[in-house]
């Protein structure tokens, strides 16, 4: 996976001075290595441990052809939430009954899409996707299986921005009685819609479980309410993604079997007591299966030292491949590639003594940091940066913001490396332009 071998660091067992020599910089490289073994870890933890159970990778966090081709590969559903993720699998050939449709304003068009491509579950966001579906269905002649989301309402401990299932939210359904029946209703009684049953995603970058278990019994009590009350038996539970991951030694990482082991026990209870056969358990994990296996590689070019104040080193990319910094204040961690030993270039002799540094972008925007006071081995103009854990909403939330050009991706395996996304051009950046 991620080490350093005679001071340079190496992806699965490819030198990144060679990549960076091959591809060029700004360059994002992903360990397949590493994605395999989280989908095998997931298949220990859950999917063989559990019967009755699905993983659908939420594409959001990083989706090309050939990563779908991968999670297919790997056993694993898939989790769209726009024509766009639709289209990139359809045009991957993914499989479409294990295709999970998410969004809180999909379009008709989308929907149209989905439903004619047979996705396996659309998750109803609200009444009004309701009338689109069933629009759709009436013309078609066909019927859908279908999720309710719900927002259950609970506080999840992480940025707020990335938490999603606040009562005050814009995804879901409230489980306000008032709000919640009348929608229930309506998606119970329309002949389109096969309701199997509900889906909630708490918050992403979760390192408690304190939320998943809250939610999940909320979700019980209304399950068993449903029951009472129309006879409803709920078949199928969709408890979302967010499993944290390490982006600095701060953060701790827990495993899948700390976040669902309790709540697969509290499910099989909860529906032993209401009399119901356990349902159908879901999990949408994204950042957990490709954050750890992304390394962005960056050439360091201006060095600015402002006495008494911060030592600039600006690198040939920024927020435009890794928004994350200026968006969320995440951190990160980074090394000299070319010299994880921390021998300068022209001399190695001497170890160079390591200064606190602050890694900027290219972008005209002072906000442009990737990592503010790092200690790196005095970086150099042509040295080569290495920063971890990009793989999840990097790639995916890049931008060309100052025409700057969306970098390609290498997939890396067992020394290995190939190119599975090619670098923008010029010519592309301006082909929509009239
Ligand atoms: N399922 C649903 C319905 C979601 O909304 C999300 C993430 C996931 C699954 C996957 O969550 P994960 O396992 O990746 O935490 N751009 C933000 C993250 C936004 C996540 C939105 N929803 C970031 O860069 O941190």
């Amino acid at each position: 996976m991620i080490n350093t071998k005679n001071g340079i660091l190496h992806v699965d067992g490819c030198s990144t001075v060679s990549l960076a020599q091959e591809y060029g910089t700004p360059l994002f490289i992903m360990s397949e290595d590493h994605i395999a073994s989280k989908c095998k870890e997931i298949r220990e933890d859950f999917l063989n441990k559990y019967k009755n159970t699905r993983a659908a990778y939420a594409g959001k966090a990083f989706l090309t052809l050939e990563m779908c081709r991968i999670i297919e590969r790997e056993g694993l559903c898939l989790d769209v939430v726009s024509g766009g993720e639709l289209y990139t699998a359809i045009k991957a050939n993914f499989p479409g009954g294990r295709i999970e449709f998410n969004g809180n304003n999909k379009s008709i068009e989308e929907i149209e899409m989905a439903i004619d491509y047979g996705v396996g579950r659309i998750i109803i966001d609200g009444t009004d996707e309701l009338l689109l579906i069933e629009s759709v269905c009436r013309k078609r002649v066909k019927k859908v299986n279908a999720l309710l989301r719900i927002s259950p309402g609970v506080d999840s401990h992480t940025h707020e921005f990335i938490t999603t299932g606040n009562k005050d939210s814009k995804f879901g359904i409230p489980l306000d009685p008032n709000i919640f029946s009348s929608v229930f209703r309506s998606v119970l009684s329309s002949q389109y819609v096969n309701l199997l049953g509900f889906h909630f995603h708490v918050g992403s970058q979760l390192h408690d479980n304190e939320s998943h278990l809250k939610a999940t019994s909320m979700l019980l009590d209304l399950i068993h309410d449903l029951k009472m009350t129309y006879g409803f038996n709920t078949a199928e539970l969709n408890i979302g993604g967010g499993f944290g991951i390490r982006y600095t030694e701060e953060d701790d990482e827990q495993s899948y079997s700390y976040f669902l082991d309790p709540i697969m026990e509290m499910i099989s209870d909860g529906f032993s007591s209401i009399g119901l056969p356990c349902p159908a358990v879901v999990i949408e994990p994204g950042r957990s299966i490709v954050g750890n296996a992304g390394v962005t590689l960056y050439s360091v070019g201006t060095v600015k030292n402002i006495l008494g104040v911060h030592k600039y080193v600006s690198v040939d990319g920024g927020m435009t491949d890794n928004i994350r910094p200026a968006l969320y204040e995440a951190n990160y961690e980074c090394v000299i590639a070319n010299r994880t030993d921390g021998f300068p270039a022209d001399d190695d002799e001497a170890e160079s003594e390591p200064e606190l540094v602050t890694i900027s972008g290219k972008c005209c925007e002072s906000g442009d940091i990737l990592i503010k006071n790092v200690l790196l081995p005095a970086p150099e103009r042509g040295d080569l940066l290495a920063i971890f854990s990009t793989g999840a909403y990097c790639y995916s939330m890049s931008s060309n913001y100052n025409k700057i050009l969306f970098l390609p991706v290498v997939m890396t395996s067992s020394g290995q490396a190939r190119l599975i996304v090619k670098r923008q051009s010029y010519d592309e950046l301006i082909s929509r332009e009239i």
